[in-house]
């Protein structure tokens, strides 16, 4: 079983940044990850459509034998994991629980900001999350879609994209808040334009906290990869591949094996 491998999605690539952070601290593991390349984006889709693409997507990586899936993406975290731990045996992690635990530790006063797509806000799944943990603190959500985009055209800095974070967020200044989450796979890769318009608050990056819990989870379990070589990695996408090296290269700073294209999913 610890020898199978992790299994990762994504609606596209964005699930690298995930991915890259599941390597730094689990370099033995065999992964399988697939970017729903054909359908995404997912964060302005309904919690129906959602839920059908996470369901065949998940289908697609158990025929290929992984021993854990991990849903990278925020938006399918946020609207389909309950549904999928309903039909599916198989441990499913979701970015969710990890970023808002995070949030709940490292918060002092209480005021916490989440960025997200417009369908992870609406579905108040980090909220919740938080709640659980202490039903006092005040959550300010705010939705940004065009960092997605930003991000996707290799946009990640400079004067659009500082132009773009301050609109965003320049009304979370006034909430004082001293905790901020990255609810989404992209904006990681906007860390630095964001800490600089919100100086002084803590960023939590939801795709360390996903890799943190996706150890804990293995490890909870028995079926940590005990290998001594480093762990194999295979990608798919459910569209043409020709752009995922590019774009590979922004999500892990290096070149991957170029990705297979499937269209059973
Ligand atoms: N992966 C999505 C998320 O983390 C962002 C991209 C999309 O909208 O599909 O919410």
């Amino acid at each position: 079983m610890s020898n199978k491998p992790i299994g990762i999605f994504d609606s596209g690539l964005g699930g690298l940044t995930v991915l890259k952070e599941i390597e730094k601290i689990l370099p033995h593991e065999n992964i399988i990850y697939l970017g729903d390349t054909a359908r995404v984006p997912y964060g302005n889709k309904s919690k129906a459509t959602i839920v059908k693409f996470s369901t065949e997507n998940i289908l697609f990586l158990l025929q290929r034998k992984v021993k854990i899936i991990v849903v990278a993406c925020n938006t399918a975290s946020s609207l389909a994991l309950d549904y999928l731990r309903g039909i599916f045996s198989v441990p499913i992690i979701g970015v969710i629980e990890a970023g808002a635990r995070k949030a709940f530790q490292v918060s002092c006063n209480k005021r916490i900001a989440i960025l997200g797509t417009r369908s992870t806000i609406a579905s108040f799944s980090y909220e919740r999350a938080i709640k659980e943990w202490d039903a006092t603190i005040t959550v300010y959500p705010k939705a940004c879609p065009l960092f997605v985009p930003l991000v996707e055209e290799g946009i990640t800095r400079g004067p659009i994209v500082s132009g773009v974070v301050r609109m965003y967020l320049n009304e979370l200044k006034s909430k004082r808040v001293d905790t901020l989450i990255l609810g989404c796979t992209h904006y990681p890769l906007l860390k630095k334009e964001i800490a600089r318009c919100m100086r002084g608050v803590f960023i939590v990056d939801s795709a360390q906290e996903m890799a943190v819990h996706t150890k804990e989870i293995l490890q909870e379990r028995g079926i940590l990869n005990q290998a001594s070589k480093n762990g194999k990695k295979e990608f798919y996408v459910t569209d043409e591949p020709s752009g995922f090296s590019k774009l590979a290269r922004l999500f892990l700073h290096r070149d991957i094996v170029k990705p297979k294209a499937i269209t059973n999913v």
